[in-house]
């Protein structure tokens, strides 16, 4: 049986403060029984991985350049070079607010390979595809676009989360997420043969210690990537158990 994963994004919340989190979750999972990988802001990657957890610290986007002239931004060589081991390229936010695209995100992927890193590449419809019947062929051509060549199930995971439910405590329901993750898992394996079938598929919206087991019980649903749920440990570390 594949290992699952458990992942927080912690968006742009947490200050140092929130590094004791960390050191709690440690506590009470000192050895968890999933992945587990937390992406905190960048500013916090390197406090974060020297309090030597058995976490994964991951980051939360990348540039597709190594170096240049990109000011703000941040190279996947970088947040290696800092601790993350993972980085989470094309959340919706960032194809929201910053309207990076398909092409963009399948770059920004193969950055985190190149600097050695595992890209957690999210998809997802939004409320009006799903609603105009649109919800597998949006899929489908977001994770065409957005998984380069060579995805094997050690240098990619997929997180899909539907738009509508990120952040609103709306889910998805388990049999829409099964219809979704059935069809991912299907065109991965087609297009990568058993690379593809290894890549690990996560949920993400509105995951939350309440939903956790459910979710994860779902076929092909291999762990979530949780938001509001990820900044507390008493909310996390359930969702950890769930994932064990
Ligand atoms: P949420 O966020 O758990 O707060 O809905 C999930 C995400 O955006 O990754």
């Amino acid at each position: 049986m594949t290992r699952k994963m458990a992942a927080g994004n912690w968006k742009m919340n947490g200050s140092d403060a929130a590094l004791s989190m960390l050191q709690d979750l440690a506590q009470s999972h000192p050895s968890p029984g999933c992945d587990v990988v937390i992406c905190p802001p960048a500013t916090l990657i390197a406090a974060a991985a020297r309090l030597m957890t058995p976490f994964a610290i991951g980051a939360q986007d990348c540039h597709a350049a190594q170096k240049g002239a990109h000011t703000g931004d941040l190279a996947a060589e970088m947040l290696v070079e800092a601790g993350a081991s993972h980085i989470i390229v094309g959340h919706s936010e960032r194809r929201t607010d910053h309207g990076e695209t398909d092409a963009e995100v399948r770059a920004k992927a193969e950055a985190a390979w190149r600097a050695g890193a595992t890209a957690i590449i999210c998809i997802g419809e939004t409320e009006g595809e799903r609603d105009a019947g649109q919800t597998l062929s949006v899929i489908a051509r977001q994770l065409e676009g957005s998984v380069p060549e060579g995805a094997t199930g050690s240098n990619t995971v997929i997180a899909y989360e539907p738009v509508w439910a990120i952040g609103t405590g709306r889910t998805a329901s388990t049999g829409d997420i099964a219809e979704v993750h059935k069809a991912l898992h299907q065109q991965l394996t087609e297009r990568f043969g058993a690379d593809g079938a290894a890549i690990r598929l996560l949920y993400g919206g509105s995951v939350k210690p309440g939903n956790a087991a459910e979710i994860f019980a779902v076929d092909h649903v291999d762990g979530g990537l949780v938001g509001g749920a990820s900044l507390s440990a008493g909310d996390f570390g359930p969702i950890i158990s769930a994932a064990e």
